[in-house]
């Protein structure tokens, strides 16, 4: 089937070497995972960079990108370092199931080696590994290997709409093909990790979300959206539902010795593999408000009111809970704020996160005793003070605020 574009076969035909001069020109060469000026790239560092850049802007991944070359110099490294360590090393980058996927990929990338020889060398065996998808397998084929790949991310989708005024609601399958029809078609033989280089940098510096540049734009004599004056009304995109909050008690036990109870979060779910302190999470089924709760007083006690309120919790969260309730032991809220307005305000990619930090120390008896509870269901647990949690785990950002209060 003969796929339309809205553009000139003249355009489409000249939009590579255009894009590529402005890129030689004006494009950043320095970046330091690029492969570009190099004959033998390393795919370990173009993967690596990659994954970190997928929801992170250059700016915020080059110190962390450092560190992760510092520390685990090849992916052997990686493989087979501990999962603290790695999550340590991601701690305040965000979205870690990417970190958790990189560790993943790491081994499925070594066992690969250690059967062939070498990385995938397909655009299908990258996209086979943990966390790469299409377009991040297309940038690793061109960048990482010098052979032929094509990328379609949000910056390139970004410039294509725009260019050719493709108004489908990019969420939508149908316009991704067409975007990444139109992608491929643009997509020179020869140098196609070079144009890849060339139209992110082109979307992170010229072609941005706001206020575009386009009088320095290599696009912009026919350059759809911009003869319209109408550069921001691309990409469409349907509005999002606004994000849900949830609510949450963060359980700080402590000792006599002033060491507080952490606990490793499960593999799935919210901050995988993470540590954390036990958490209660609060689900409202019913009723808009969490002050209808609050009749009178400040008590965050929820169990208190079950059919407004659904509690959730780990397996590990369970026990601690169960146990409280046995020893009849209540934390007291660090503060007197209801639910909504909780002290620590988080936010995630699928929700606002209102956690309510409730202290309670617990005597030497009482230490033995759940611990007994949680060795028997090997929970992983530890108890440390502020300082070793805050060196030694690779935090949540949100527990680093419950610390700092
Ligand atoms: N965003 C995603 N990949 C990138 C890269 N290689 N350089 C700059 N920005 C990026
Ligand atoms: Fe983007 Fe403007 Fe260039 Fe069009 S002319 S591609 S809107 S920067």
């Amino acid at each position: 089937m003969l796929t339309q574009f809205s553009q000139s076969e003249e355009s489409l035909n000249t939009f590579a070497p255009r894009l590529l001069n402005w890129f030689a020109e004006n494009g950043r060469h320095d970046l330091p995972w690029q492969q570009h000026q190099t004959d033998t790239p390393n795919p370990y560092i173009v993967w690596l960079s990659e994954v970190m850049l997928q929801q992170t802007q250059v700016t915020t991944v080059i110190p962390y990108f450092a560190r992760f070359m510092d520390t685990f110099p090849t992916v052997q490294d990686l493989a087979a370092a501990d999962w603290d360590t790695v999550a340590e090393h991601w701690a305040g980058l965000g979205y870690y199931a990417r970190a958790r996927n990189l560790h993943k990929g790491a081994k499925q990338l070594v066992e690969i080696i250690d059967e062939t020889g070498d990385f995938p060398q397909t655009l299908k065996g990258w996209e086979a590994i943990s966390g790469v998808g299409p377009s991040t397998a297309g940038a690793i084929m061109a960048m990482g290997l010098h052979r032929y790949g094509v990328i379609c991310d949000g910056n390139v989708k970004r410039v294509l709409t725009r260019w050719a005024a493709i108004d489908g609601d990019i969420t939508k399958s149908a316009t991704t093909k067409a975007l990444w029809a139109l992608a491929e078609r643009l997509t020179p033989n020869e140098n196609s990790g070079l144009f890849a280089q060339a139209m992110m940098d082109m979307g992170a510096t010229l072609c941005v979300r706001r206020n575009p540049n386009c009088q320095l734009c290599p696009l912009q004599k026919d350059c759809i959206a911009h003869a319209e004056g109408r550069e921001t009304d691309y990409p469409v995109k349907a509005k999002k539902k606004p994000k849900p909050s949830k609510f949450s008690n963060a359980l700080i036990i402590g000792n006599e010795q002033g060491e507080v109870l952490w606990l490793q979060r499960p593999d799935n779910g919210i901050w995988g593999g993470l540590w954390s302190l036990p958490l209660e999470f609060i689900e409202k089924t019913e009723g808009q408000k969490s002050r209808k709760m609050a009749t009178g007083t400040q008590k965050l006690n929820v169990r208190s009111n079950e059919k407004l309120y659904e509690t959730e919790f780990t397996t590990a969260e369970q026990i601690i809970n169960d146990w409280l309730h046995e020893n009849e032991l209540v934390a007291q809220p660090v503060s007197s704020t209801l639910l909504d307005d909780a002290p620590i305000k988080h936010s995630l990619t699928h929700f606002h996160w209102y956690l309510q930090p409730q202290r309670l120390v617990i005597d030497k008896a009482q230490v033995l005793e759940l611990n007994d509870k949680l060795n028997a269901a090997n929970i992983a647990f530890k108890w440390l003070d502020k300082q070793q949690a805050l060196d030694g785990l690779g935090l949540p950002r949100a527990m680093e605020k419950i610390i700092a209060i």
